[in-house]
């Protein structure tokens, strides 16, 4: 069978908000090849529930939109990337909502909810479902699109550059993408213009994660092995607030909740978080996560309770519907009971370098969304910050591609992937050990609290899986796990190489060797060259 090969203008690597508003952004000048590794909708932004920070209301500002962001950011945000976000805030919401995402209104107003962090009322949502009404809208529009092709269930295994083709006196530049089709079993080859990598997050590099499945970090790994920097990788948002039942995977409990009035409590009843900082409830994720994670383990329980009880019925039953019937089916009434919680990996803050285009270090190549690393969360993301900057990304880097559009040619030469050396794998199973190892050890020696004997001993395992997996890689034929796997130990080891190269504690990133704060702390880059 001949080898299958595609051409396109843009090959937009993601279906989640960044990856499909980019491609809606871009239609009307060629044609734009969409590819998600599972269904079009499964990622991050389907399960988004909180809502999109925005400057909407007359009383807020750019500048208080601003100003928290930067406080959330724990000093590292970067001023001109937040900002430049933030402006472009009210203008993201307006393209959504003409697109058709429907917003929760109330008296003829959109709703405007808050999270920890915010000083306003500024987070537009739709109930407690956000994600799912902006995945579903976006998806619609671009099968309605006829100049994008969807391919669901392609995984990119590889970019394409011309220094990997052995091009070494060319400028180095993003060719396409070679990606595993998973319906036929095979490698085919995507020849572009320009790439936009929009895979999401890593945060399956920990054993308990409010993330889906696809949220492997294969973009970072990609983007790191095509030659481009990658910065902040240490700092790893976790959730405050997951269910905590033996039944229940990956279930978020929104921290609008929070917003709209829900307390924290040991399990004798007891509130705690006023006792660490004066927001309460409402404080930066970040010092929430590190207070119940203290309470966890200073208690020796297995979780803390979010309690919202106190509230009308009926207005929990309205504003978080989702919620209500996910609880109830594992019998917790929240309209009477206390919800158990944990902290879960929720977030990657760090990621591919870009600038404000989007464009990383390697012409033609963007990334967008959770993969990339604008400046804008610093230290610690700014709770519903994320969405709004897929959105806002997604943009620049469609104008920036829209600018340089009559340059760039076509390069239809590609060799075909090869695997005549490679055989089907005899040993699936190491896979399987390989993958609860590394998601374990993340959890275990590079969580929440951390010191450097934790991360050198974290190191050193990730070297010892890394060539494994490595060989493994090397001697037989790719599939999803495989290919996930070899993203997720490189996403694994630069996470550990940034926390080590951190001598303070910040945002995100707390450590016992070091626990206060540097005068002059800058970002941690790591370059592959
Ligand atoms: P995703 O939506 O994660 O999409 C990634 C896409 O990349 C998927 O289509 C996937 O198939 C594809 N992909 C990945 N790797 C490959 C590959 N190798 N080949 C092909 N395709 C690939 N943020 C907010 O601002 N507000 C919220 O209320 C909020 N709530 C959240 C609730 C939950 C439970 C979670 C998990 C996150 C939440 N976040 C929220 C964060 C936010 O949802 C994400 O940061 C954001 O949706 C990321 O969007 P994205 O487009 O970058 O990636
Ligand atoms: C949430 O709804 O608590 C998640 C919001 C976010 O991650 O931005």
């Amino acid at each position: 069978m001949s080898a299958i090969e595609h051409h396109t203008d843009v090959l937009v690597i993601g279906s989640g908000a960044a990856g499909l508003s980019a491609a809606l952004r871009l239609a009307h000048l060629g044609n734009i090849t969409v590819l998600s590794k599972a269904e079009v909708t499964e990622g991050s932004t389907f399960y988004a529930q909180g809502g999109i920070a925005a400057v909407l209301h007359e009383n807020d500002s750019v500048d208080s939109h601003v100003e928290d962001t930067l406080i959330a950011g724990g000093g590292l945000c970067k001023e001109a990337a937040v900002r430049f976000t933030v402006e472009h805030s009210t203008e993201a919401i307006h393209w959504l909502i003409d697109r058709g995402v429907a917003f929760s209104k109330q008296d003829q107003e959109y709703h405007l909810t808050r999270e920890g962090g915010h000083s306003q009322r500024r987070i537009i949502h739709s109930d407690d479902a956000t994600g799912k009404a902006v995945s579903t809208t976006l998806v619609a529009a671009v099968r309605a699109e006829a100049n994008i092709t969807l391919l669901e269930h392609y995984i990119a295994l590889d970019l394409i550059t011309e220094h990997k083709l052995g091009n070494k006196h060319q400028a180095n530049r993003c060719l396409g993408a070679y990606v595993f089709n998973l319906t036929h079993d095979r490698v085919e080859t995507i020849s572009a213009r320009f790439v936009i990598l929009a895979t999401g997050g890593a945060s399956k590099v920990y054993l308990y994660t409010s993330n889906p499945d696809v949220a492997s970090g294969d973009g970072i790994a990609m983007a790191w092995r095509a030659g481009c920097s990658v910065a902040n990788l240490e700092f790893n948002q976790f959730h405050p607030t997951c269910l905590y039942h033996p039944a229940a995977r990956s279930f978020l409990i929104t921290e609008a909740l929070r917003g709209e009035g829900a307390v924290l409590r040991r399990p004798n009843g007891e509130r705690f978080m006023h006792e660490y900082d004066k927001r309460g409830e409402l404080a930066p994720r970040d010092i929430v996560a590190q207070t119940i994670d203290h309470e966890i383990k200073k208690l020796g329980v297995d979780c803390v309770y979010l309690d919202i009880s106190h509230k009308d019925p009926d207005f929990i039953k309205q504003h978080f519907p989702t919620i209500y019937a996910k609880l109830m089916e594992f019998g917790i009434d929240m309209t009477t009971d206390a919800i158990p919680v944990v902290p879960a990996a929720h977030y990657t803050c760090g990621g591919v370098m870009v600038d404000l285009n989007s464009q990383t270090d390697l012409a033609g190549l963007y990334a967008i969304g959770e993969v990339a690393y604008t400046g804008l969360h610093g230290a610690n993301r700014m709770a519903s910050n994320s969405l709004l900057e897929c959105l806002v990304f997604a943009q620049s880097a469609a104008e920036n591609i829209e600018q340089q559009w009559s340059q760039v040619t076509l390069n239809s030469q590609i060799p075909h992937w090869d695997d005549s050396q490679v055989t089907d794998s005899d040993e699936e199973v190491v896979l399987n050990h390989n993958w609860h190892e590394l998601r374990q050890l993340m959890w275990n020696y590079v969580g929440i609290v951390r010191s450097d004997k934790r991360l050198q001993r974290a190191l050193s395992r990730i070297e010892l899986l890394k060539q494994e997996i490595h060989d493994y890689y090397a001697n037989f034929k790719v599939s999803n796990d495989l290919i996930e796997l070899r993203n997720l130990v490189i996403v694994a080891e630069l996470i550990v190489r940034c926390a080590l190269q951190r001598k303070e504690s910040r945002g995100l990133h707390f450590t016992l060797d070091y626990p206060d704060k540097l005068e002059n702390a800058v970002e941690t880059k790591l370059n592959p060259y």
